[in-house]
Order: structure tokens, then C-alpha cells, then sequence
């Protein structure tokens, strides 16, 4: 660690070397699941950057890349359910193969909301890829495909994660020290 920012973190939970190893395993999933296709990648802003520049650099198959973004009504460290589209995706997705790249599946609500929504747009196919679960935290059933690593209930920060939009460009993954959302 020698990050100024480093002093927050309570402790690492993944570091960059264990970051770009399980990464380097998802992206040959998915190589292999998707041979003979092209596949869309469509990132989730703003946590999932990090993640998914990582991730593409790692596959091997053509593939095509567009963003979208969402925000969930309500402050705090939790989400409402309540999404709204802020940025929508610039490609037609009706009959391609559609991977939807996530930084955390927490509670659900805003996936689960999303993929019904990438649903309606008749896509031949939608997969879920998240670095992060937290399922104790789940609210609503969300299918997952391809997940980086299952964690506790704790608050994390790094890696394109925030909190108050800060810490994202942190290398690796830690656990945010609960005094700094608890003094405020
Ligand atoms: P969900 O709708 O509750 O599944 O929330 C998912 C979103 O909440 C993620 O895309 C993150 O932006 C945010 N989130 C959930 N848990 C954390 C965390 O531990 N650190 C940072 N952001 C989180
Ligand atoms: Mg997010």
C-alpha cells in the first residue's frame, strides 16, 4: 500500500496479483463459453471501469464493448431498487450475446431492475459477470454467471469501487474502515 488514501482502509482483501489472476480465469470462461461467437460486453458505470478494462484485455474472442449507466435512488451504503438510467447503451442489442459487467451484486435490485430492462430489447442471450457477491446481502434473486470472488457483508472500496465516489483508483480491493462513513 502507499496510497494517501491508504490510511481509510481497514485491510486488503484482494490484492492487484490476486485481482489479475481471477480475472485472467474469467476472461478464459468466457473465451471458452463463447467460442465461435462475438459477444457485447456492456459495462455497468461507474464501479465496473476498472474491472472491465482488465477483463476485455484478457479475452481472446472478437468482442464488442458499450457502457451503461444507472443510479439508485438513496445516499448511504445500500441501494432502493429504484434505478434510473443516467447513460444508455449506444448499440442495438437485439439478437446479440450480451455480457453484463458488474463490479458487486449486493442486494440485487439494481441488476435484477437492469436485466429485465436489457431483456425487453430481445437480446439472443444475457450472462451476468461480477467481480464482487456479497449474497447475505441479497433482496432480490438475481442468475449469475461468472463471479470474481464471494465476500462477507463488508463495505469495500478499490479497483473502480467507491464510497462517496472516492477510493476507485485504489489498485486492489480493501475493506473501507467503518469510521470513515460513521463520522459522517
Ligand atoms: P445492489 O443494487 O444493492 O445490488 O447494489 C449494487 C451497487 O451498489 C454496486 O454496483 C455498487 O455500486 C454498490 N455497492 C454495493 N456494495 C458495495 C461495496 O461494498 N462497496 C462499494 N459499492 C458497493
Ligand atoms: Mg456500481
Amino acid at each position: 500500500m502507499e496510497h494517501i488514501l491508504d490510511k481509510d482502509v481497514e485491510r486488503v482483501l484482494f490484492s492487484e496479483e490476486q485481482l489479475r489472476a481471477r480475472v485472467a480465469e474469467i476472461a478464459a470462461e468466457i473465451d471458452r463459453d463463447y467460442a465461435g461467437k462475438e459477444p457485447l460486453l456492456v459495462s455497468v458505470l461507474r464501479g465496473s471501469f476498472v474491472f472491465m478494462a482488465d477483463l476485455v484485455r484478457q479475452i481472446h474472442l472478437p468482442c464488442t464493448v458499450d457502457f451503461m449507466a444507472v443510479s439508485s435512488y438513496g445516499a448511504g451504503t445500500s441501494s432502493s431498487g429504484q434505478v434510473k438510467i443516467v447513460k444508455d447503451l449506444s448499440e442495438q442489442i437485439e439478437g446479440r450475446d450480451l455480457i453484463v459487467v458488474e463490479d458487486i451484486l449486493d442486494s440485487g435490485n439494481t441488476l435484477s431492475y437492469l436485466l429485465q430492462l436489457l431483456q425487453a430489447r430481445k437480446p439472443a442471450s444475457v450472462r451476468l459477470c461480477t467481480l464482487l457477491d456479497k449474497p447475505s446481502r441479497r433482496v432480490k434473486p438475481v442468475e449469475l454467471h461468472y463471479s470474481g470472488f464471494t465476500i462477507p457483508d463488508y463495505f469495500v472500496v478499490g479497483y473502480g469501487l467507491d464510497y462517496d465516489e472516492k477510493y476507485r483508483n485504489l489498485p486492489y480491493i480493501g475493506v473501507l474502515k467503518p469510521s470513515v462513513y460513521e463520522d459522517r
